[in-house]
């Protein structure tokens, strides 16, 4: 059984954003962790290419959209090697396998009987691609999302009976587990108790999307094309594409990660396709909160968007991280601000974790002989021991909840708690007499050993200064021996090489 989680399918209108960036780095996150605890993964990730918006943006550069979808999918490809996302799978909708899937999806839903034809009328947002259903609260008629023109469609689509699976999907999202945060599955729980309403799924007069088998001009509504993606991803074959063989390959998802703003169309019109098409249902819908830069929400219009890129070429790719999984919790809003990004990132890599391991190994190779002290056993102290127990104890809790933030604190705190351990033993004070060295390799070896776990906890989360701490303590991952078992106290090899220290993170300035 393979553990399956996939980011949102992407619009292709743009490059990525900042937003983008996020979700995708909390999934590999996770998607790092399930693999070093011993699971198989999937990690799907990807983009979504049809509908008006890619079309009216394609048609705005005076290219045609196969061309734009092109070029800003392989920004996206490359933008994730850049920032070193372990993906498996990265889908495009445009693919052949995709349409099968979702031509095979569809016959599948009208054999339940749950397509018929009837006429669409309302408010139109572009941006979402979605009607919006209560346009008379705004009296202008704008998105309260995009703040643009709403736009008036009145047309003959194709219905999915979404009204058929209330009790179902009350059922569903009924469980606790099923939608987190709490806050989020409470504004679902309210949408859904208003009634479901059969909504459409095909265009009539766009060309840009997937033809609706044997039904001119009508092509498949984009969101009801898009969420397959998470199927076709799972696809092995190239050729002789099936439904079934995708199911059987992995199928259904573990957790789909995404924005709050897409939960209605995951948590509720998602699960009723998959009942209709006789398939599981995912076991977990996660919506996380939005970023805003400065406490301004981030817009074109605004002139205040923060490009990922930049942040990647001046910061490095571990401090972004470092900042969007630690400081946000998943789930609740965040606020990227330059000051406080400098801070944590001086605060808690440069000063906590890479002072503690820098300042240990000095002591180390100037008192050992450029080694690791023996692990003298001292009865008397297993401080640190009984303390690193603890700690990857609470870390492993947090990740299996997906509370990152909190998951990163422990190991924060755990080094805080290490460097404290190490001002108050003094080896410096102790080493001047000649009769303390059993004491000294006993401090300096549980130190080194604490600063090892650190290491070894910040993998999923910080991959690259995980090695460089790593490589300072003497290259001693095992790739051989699984991560928890390495992560057992007392595994630092006494009397090995440590070579000379160096900065593992650059200090950031201000702006
Ligand atoms: N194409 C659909 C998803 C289809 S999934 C089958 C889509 N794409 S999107 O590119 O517009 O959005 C992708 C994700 O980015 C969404 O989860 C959205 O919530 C997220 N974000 C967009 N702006 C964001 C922030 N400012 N902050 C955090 N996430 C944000 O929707």
């Amino acid at each position: 059984m393979s553990f399956v989680i996939t980011t949102p399918l992407y619009y292709v209108n743009d490059k990525p954003h900042l937003g983008s960036i996020y979700t995708t780095l909390i999934c590999d996150a996770i998607a790092r962790y399930k693999r070093l605890s011993g699971e198989d993964v999937i990690f799907i990730t990807g983009v979504d290419e049809h509908g008006l918006k890619i079309q009216r943006t394609a048609s705005n550069k005076g290219v045609d959209p196969q061309t734009h979808c092109d070029d800003i999918s392989n920004v996206f490809i490359k933008n994730w090697n850049d920032w070193d996302i372990t993906y498996n799978k990265f889908v495009r909708t445009t693919s052949k396998i995709h349409e099968s899937i979702v031509g095979e999806f569809y016959n599948r839903v009208k054999k339940s009987d749950d397509i018929y034809m009837g006429v669409q009328k309302g408010w139109y947002c572009v941006g979402c691609e979605e009607f919006k259903d209560n346009p008379e609260n705004s009296p202008t008629h704008k998105c309260p999302i995009h703040q643009k023109d709403l736009e008036w469609k009145n047309e003959e689509n194709l219905f999915f009976r979404l009204s058929k699976y209330q009790s179902q999907i009350e059922d569903l999202i009924n469980d606790p587990s099923f939608i987190q945060p709490k806050e989020r599955r409470n504004e679902i729980i309210n949408f859904v108790s208003k009634g479901l309403k059969d909504f459409s799924i095909s265009r009539t007069n766009l060309s840009w999307g997937i033809k609706v088998p044997e039904i001119e001009n009508h092509t498949f509504y984009v969101w009801f094309d898009a969420l397959l993606g998470y199927v076709s991803a799972i696809s092995k074959q190239m050729n002789n594409v099936s439904l079934e063989e995708s199911i059987n390959n992995g199928w259904p998802a573990d957790i789909h990660l995404i924005g709050k703003d897409i939960l209605r169309f995951h948590a509720v019109y998602w699960p009723a396709m998959l009942l209709s098409a006789g398939m599981k249902l995912p076991k977990k819908v996660y919506g996380h909160g939005f970023l805003t830069r400065e406490g301004q929400k981030m817009g074109k219009s605004l002139g205040n968007v923060l490009d990922p890129n930049i942040l990647l070429s001046k910061y490095g790719k571990e401090a972004v991280r470092w900042y969007l999984l630690k400081d946000i919790s998943l789930g609740s809003d965040g606020d990227f601000q330059n000051k406080r990004f400098v801070d944590i990132i001086n605060n808690d890599l440069a000063n906590t974790i890479g002072n503690l391991l820098n300042r240990t190994s000095s002591m180390s190779r100037k008192w050992f002989d450029n080694k690791v002290p023996n692990n003298v056993e001292l009865n008397n102290d297993n401080t640190l021991e009984q303390y690193s127990i603890e700690t990857v104890k609470n870390y492993k809790k947090h990740f299996n909840l997906y509370e990152l933030d909190l998951a990163a604190n422990i190991i924060l705190k755990h080094a805080i708690n290490t460097n404290l351990y190490l001002n108050q033993k003094q080896p410096w004070i102790l080493i001047k007499e000649e009769n303390n060295m059993n004491l000294v390799s006993n401090i300096i070896y549980n130190v080194l050993e604490s600063t090892r776990i650190i290491g070894l906890l910040l993998l999923p989360l910080l991959p690259d200064l995980s090695s460089k701490i790593d490589l300072q303590l003497g290259s001693l991952y095992n790739k051989e021996k699984s991560w928890n078992e390495q992560l057992k106290w007392g595994k630092l090899k006494s009397m090995s090489i440590l070579p000379k220290p160096y900065p593992i993170i650059d200090k950031l300035e201000y702006e």
